[in-house]
């Protein structure tokens, strides 16, 4: 039990294949208390319900900062203290460069980026005044090595632009006991593809990844658990690539 008594905030959390609800359901296990944050709020309250009596299913835009705001101090008022925030919530797009329209971009930066630096902004006073507190934020191997498979030019922006965000705040908050870390994952199945992987597309997928398979949510659940516990209490700015050797560098 690596989580024991301890709270934890998963953005993105509520679809059933995600890698968050996957999140939740680990650190559950290992005695965590969960709020599962997410724009569809009855998906979250669903999955909370499903993780049991304790846990909390709450809405939140991450790309809106009053949404943000109003989630924390739901679930601050809730559990009275927050010990883990896993800024997990995103969404893709599939475009090229030439594509990208100026709506497409702000929706894809702003749930991608901004909304790491909202969430993390209303739980940061909080996690100060304790001086302690875990951030794990998502990126992904489509920042490392311009795009990946199902993202456009601008969700690799917004995740290199996560691996900034997370380095700049491990920096300032380490000070305050505040460990800030990024995991990078490559193809992982769950249903951010929209079902438009195909099998053939696997097939070839598959030929680039050493350890021969796509990820699973449970693969990147792992990483974040690592980095939300005290396995990892030296480690802050740190990049965790969870992509089966897809990007070795
Ligand atoms: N699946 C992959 O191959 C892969 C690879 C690298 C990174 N990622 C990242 O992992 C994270 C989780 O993705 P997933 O693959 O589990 O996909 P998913 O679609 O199953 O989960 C994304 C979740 O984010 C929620 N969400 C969307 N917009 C939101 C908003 N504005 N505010 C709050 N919640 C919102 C959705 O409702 C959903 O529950 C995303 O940040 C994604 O970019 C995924």
């Amino acid at each position: 039990m690596l989580l024991q008594n301890r709270t934890a905030v998963i953005s993105g959390a509520a679809s059933a294949r995600g890698i968050g609800l996957a999140t939740a359901k680990l650190f559950a296990a290992h005695g965590a208390r969960i709020a599962i944050l997410d724009i569809d709020e009855a998906a979250a309250r669903a999955a909370a319900t499903e993780l049991g009596p304790e846990h909390l299913g709450v809405a939140c835009d991450v790309a809106t900062k009053s949404s943000c705001q109003a989630a924390a101090d739901k679930v601050i008022a809730a559990f009275g203290h927050v010990d883990i925030l896993i800024n997990n919530a995103g969404v893709t797009q599939p475009v090229k460069t030439l594509e990208i329209d100026e709506a497409s971009w702000n929706r894809i930066q702003d749930i991608n980026c901004k909304g790491v630096l909202f969430l993390s902004q209303v739980f940061i006073p909080h996690m100060q005044a304790r001086q302690r507190g875990a951030i794990a934020c998502m990126s992904s191997v489509s920042a490392q090595r311009g795009g990946g498979i199902f993202g456009g030019p601008h969700y690799s922006s917004a995740k290199a632009g996560v691996l900034g965000l997370a380095k700049a705040m491990a920096r300032e908050f380490g000070p305050d006991g505040i460990r800030v870390n990024c995991v990078t994952p490559g193809l992982i199945q769950t249903d951010i593809t929209g079902g438009q992987l195909t099998d053939e597309m696997r097939r070839d997928i598959v030929k680039g990844i050493p350890l021969n398979r796509l990820g699973e949510a449970t693969d990147v659940a792992g990483i974040y658990l690592f980095l939300a516990s005290d396995l990892s209490a030296y480690v802050t700015g740190a990049v965790i690539d969870v992509n089966g050797g897809m990007l070795i560098h």
